[in-house]
């Protein structure tokens, strides 16, 4: 291997730091060089093959060049060099779920593709995923053992993007997010060092990686808590159209009335711009099937219904399954978000809006095939304790789980050219949305981080108090910026 020294390294920076132009190039040429099989270049099948395993579209950009790097040191020797080269823009991709063009992948700049490290090897209590795993490898890992861990819900989603946003799992009702599940991170911060951060060791960057992002380092192990578990019920239901008001009076009664911790999931109302119909549905789980349905039983006695998935299984089959619809015709997908306290009105008179105004909408840009979705689910319970804080601003006094609902609302679509338009359709959605939620005097401030779109702020919803901590953090461990400055994409601190 060709070894370049730091002398060689900052005298070819040296000569061309008058313009930033070319660095992307240089950065590649010198990434080639230290970590050649990782490196992966615009004419390579393997740079195809890692762009076309982006789940949607819109996220295929073209980076100069992909590092994919195999273990922590390949990590910490790409982000040494870098950070060398000053002006080269780098993204990092974990799954490359996150519907935001450009927060997993970079034109002109250099994408640290994670998907060589995704190892999860199974151990007392704990599964040790490596940061390119989808949540698939981490069931198909975990269930033999009759574990399971707090995980996404789709299998195709990616583990680093999930649990630094929050991450809702099937069992989040009762135990929480996912994020507060993880008993350790593996983190290479922008000196190339490669650390540990964990309840006893760097605790404000432990806190600070539950929430927040891409700002802090490349993390490239997550520990998380297993536990034993078996099936759970659920899947999805297709409700005829005219049930749409139906549904929503049963998920609004759903949150109202008693407490239910082992009920998950959502319900929602998309809606085909081809066909011009509406197709409501829920994908709902109970995880106690010997207890079933429990208050779900408000949203699965809705009718009429056009088709019922309820099942007993296995989790990391439902994920599966999930996954399968998701990849099957890969097109451009866009979504934002908003939350609020439920009110016996709010749902329905959101969805009102929704139900008037998309069809108009997928009119306007009917050349796209769009199709649209209005998704409604509940947040996880924060913490109990102060031991082990994450990032999103609740008190462990407040009870989020009971009194919030988020809504996702997205646009599917092929053309490229209908982008500005549905990315201005989906702005005006939140507009309305936040106009009645304020109105109504029910808006809440936190925005889900994982369903927020560029344009929406969900660091600055954690709350002043948690984004300065989150600052300092940035600060102590990247005092230099390299997260906030070169890493281009995602909800930056500063
Ligand atoms: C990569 O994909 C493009 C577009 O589909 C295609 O034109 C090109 O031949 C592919 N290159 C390789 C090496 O597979
Ligand atoms: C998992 O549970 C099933 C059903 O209870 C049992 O048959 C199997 O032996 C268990 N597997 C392990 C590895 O404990
Ligand atoms: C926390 O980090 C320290 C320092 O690296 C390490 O020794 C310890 O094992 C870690 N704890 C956990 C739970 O991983
Ligand atoms: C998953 O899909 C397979 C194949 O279509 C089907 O047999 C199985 O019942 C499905 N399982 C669940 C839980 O939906
Ligand atoms: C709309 O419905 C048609 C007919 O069922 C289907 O072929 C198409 O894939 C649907 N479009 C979307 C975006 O789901
Ligand atoms: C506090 O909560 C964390 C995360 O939910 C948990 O791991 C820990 O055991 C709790 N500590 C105490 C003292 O209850």
């Amino acid at each position: 291997m060709h070894l370049l020294t730091s002398h060689h390294l900052s005298w070819i920076i040296f000569s061309t730091v008058a313009t930033c132009k070319g660095f992307p190039t240089l950065a590649c040429n010198l990434l080639s060089s230290v970590l050649s099989t990782s490196v992966l270049l615009p004419e390579s099948e393997a740079y195809n093959a890692s762009i076309t395993s982006y789940p949607f579209l819109n996220l295929r950009l073209h980076p100069t060049c992909i590092v994919r790097p195999k273990t922590a040191q390949d990590v910490s020797t790409a982000v040494n060099l870098l950070r060398g080269t000053e002006c080269t823009k780098f993204a990092i991709r974990g799954g490359g779920h996150n519907a935001n063009a450009g927060f997993n992948n970079v034109e002109d700049g250099v994408t640290i593709d994670m998907q060589s490290i995704n190892a999860v090897e199974v151990g007392k209590g704990v599964a040790r995923v490596g940061a390119g795993a989808l949540w698939q490898d981490v069931y198909d890992a975990v269930e033999p053992h009759n574990l399971t861990v707090l995980g996404g819900r789709i299998g195709a989603v990616g583990v680093a993007g999930f649990l630094t946003g929050g991450g809702i799992s099937f069992f989040s009702p009762e135990r929480g997010w996912a994020c507060d599940a993880v008993l350790n991170f593996e983190i290479v911060l922008a000196s190339g060092e490669i650390v540990n951060a964990n309840a006893t060791s760097r605790p404000d960057l432990f806190a600070a990686l539950k929430g927040g992002q891409n700002n802090f380092g490349v993390v490239t192990r997550f520990d998380l808590k297993t536990f034993p578990h078996g099936p759970i019920w659920g899947g999805k239901i297709g409700f005829a159209p005219e049930a749409d008001a139906a549904l929503n009076s049963a998920y609004t009664k759903f949150k109202m009335e008693k407490y239910d911790p082992y009920a998950a999931g959502w319900i929602t109302h998309r809606y085909n711009g081809s066909t011009k119909t509406f197709a409501p549905s829920s994908t709902l789980w109970y995880t106690r099937p010997e207890l079933k349905p429990g208050a779900l039983g408000l949203m699965t006695g809705v009718g009429p219904r056009v088709m019922n998935g309820m099942q007993t299984a296995y989790a990391g089959e439902m994920t599966r399954n999930y996954s399968r619809i998701v990849r099957a015709v890969p097109r451009r997908t866009i979504w934002a978000t908003t939350t609020f306290h439920i009110s016996p009105t709010i749902l329905h008179r959101i969805h009102a809006v929704w139900k008037e105004i998309v069809p108009k909408v997928c009119e306007t840009y009917a050349y796209a095939s769009p199709a649209a979705e209005l998704t409604f689910q509940s947040l996880p319970p924060p913490p109990r304790n102060q031991s082990h804080p994450n990032s999103f601003g609740f008190a462990p006094s407040e009870a989020p789980e009971r009194d919030l609902v988020f809504l996702q609302v997205v646009f599917i679509f092929m053309d490229a050219s209908a982008t500005t338009g549905f990315e201005n359709a989906l702005k005006e959605f939140i507009k309305m949305f936040e106009d009645l939620t304020e109105e109504e005097g029910v808006r809440h401030k936190y925005l889900y981080l994982n369903f927020a779109a560029k344009f929406q702020d969900p660091l600055a919803g954690y709350g002043e108090e948690r984004m300065e901590r989150l600052r300092k953090v940035a600060r102590k461990y990247d005092p230099n910026g390299v997260f906030q400055k070169q890493v281009v994409g995602g909800f930056k601190l500063f």
